[in-house]
């Protein structure tokens, strides 16, 4: 039926909400999208200097990753649905974070809410991958790098710890879309022009 299909749909619709940009307006703030690296995502939100902004930022991107993939994961049993729906729509929700369909499709990198869908799917994975973010942010001060390196580090995870299952498929375009969004947040980091975590930008407030 098309019942699956309109639960990727939805999940694409809640991750398309950028939360960088909604609570930013909510609380007056600027435009992330004007300032700093210019990236819709809780990073540049906190170089607004504003860290309640952007530790709101950061929960709510990451629940809506996470709340698709608990919903599917609820009905999968009732409806008859199969254990990989939930990955599909932990992957249409981070898609929805890069391509929002209510912002011009113009997104963020989706860090966040790829925590929410890993710590939602696999909690284990989850955990292991919000540990490496951290070490490596801690150590590093950039949160791109630590990004990147996360990233790269879950399917590793997965094939050692866990295997590869169908389920896990779902986390490789994740992945991979991940790193390739920081494209720019690369070259700046080989050229020694990244900006650490929580410098302020000019021009945010
Ligand atoms: O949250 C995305 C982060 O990894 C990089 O953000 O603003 O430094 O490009 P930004």
């Amino acid at each position: 039926t098309a019942l699956p299909l309109l639960a990727i749909a939805l999940a694409y619709l809640i991750g398309s909400l950028s939360f960088a940009v909604i609570v930013s307006r909510v609380m007056g703030l600027n435009d992330p999208r004007s300032y700093g690296s210019g990236n819709p995502g809780a990073t540049n939100v906190l170089r607004s200097g504003n860290k309640k902004a952007a530790i709101l930022t950061l929960l709510l991107d990451a629940i809506k990753g996470a709340v698709p993939v608990l919903l599917v994961r609820g009905l999968e049993t009732p409806m008859g649905w199969g254990p990989d729906l939930a990955a599909w729509a932990g992957l249409a929700a981070f898609i929805g974070h890069l391509w929002p369909v209510f912002f011009k499709f113009k997104g963020g990198k989706g860090v966040a809410t790829a925590a929410g869908v890993l710590l939602a799917l696999e909690p284990g994975l989850g955990v292991l991958t919000l540990l490496t973010w951290l070490a490596i942010a801690y150590t590093t001060r950039y949160s791109s790098l630590a990004a990147i390196m996360a990233a790269l580090s879950v399917p590793l995870y997965q094939m050692l710890i866990w295997g590869a299952s169908a389920t896990s498929l779902a986390l490789v375009p994740m992945c991979l879309l991940l790193v390739w969004r920081h494209e720019g947040n690369i070259r700046k980091l080989f050229a020694g022009e990244e900006s650490k975590i929580g410098q302020k930008a000019s021009g945010a407030a």
